[in-house]
């Protein structure tokens, strides 16, 4: 494998993307903003601290800062704009997810920045385990880092998903 003008396909948001030109060493949290036009995800430390892009790996929650994207050739990758629904009861509609709509009603939004690795987060999580104790929410978005908001409203909207989810499955 050349380490420049790597050609390859990546499968983002349940669609193949061509990837062109790329260098071997590209993180995937930059070939997906830079290349393949997904600025959802957030870079911020690019160590891998803080969360703020957060995509899904296949079944795992990751910090895309510290995948090469030329290594997920052979796995699904999720972002934060393949949460958004393209069908609603079978009628084709653009509409938030779920957790996306409890963010901002629960108002668990301010600057925004860490939001759209929370949501992947918190997505990733109730996936799992639809209903998780308090100490599994917060080993859950424990790797999410939000300045802004301190906690509070961002622990009420995942628990409004909760509920709610909860309610539908009655
Ligand atoms: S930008 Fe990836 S963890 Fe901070
Ligand atoms: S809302 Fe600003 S960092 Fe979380």
């Amino acid at each position: 494998m050349n380490a420049e003008n790597l050609i390859y396909t990546l499968n983002v948001n349940g669609t193949d993307r061509e990837v062109k030109d790329s260098w071997v060493g590209e993180s995937l949290l930059y070939v997906l903003r830079e290349r393949l036009d997904l600025p959802g995800s957030k870079g911020a430390c690019e160590q891998g601290e803080c969360g703020s892009c957060t995509v899904l790996l296949d079944d795992d929650a990751v910090c895309s800062c510290l995948v090469m994207a030329a290594t997920a050739v052979d796995s699904t990758i999720t972002t934060v704009e393949g949460l958004i629904s393209d069908t609603v009861m079978g009628e084709t509609a653009r509409t938030i997810s779920d957790v996306q709509a409890a963010f901002v009603t629960e108002g668990a939004v301010q600057c925004g920045f860490c939001t759209p690795g929370l949501i992947v987060a918190v997505h990733h999580l109730l996936d799992k385990n639809p209903s998780p104790s308090d100490i599994e929410v917060k080993e859950a978005i424990s790797g999410n880092i939000c300045r802004c908001t301190g906690y509070g409203r961002i622990f009420a909207a995942v628990n409004a998903v909760i509920e709610s989810r909860g309610k539908i499955q009655k």
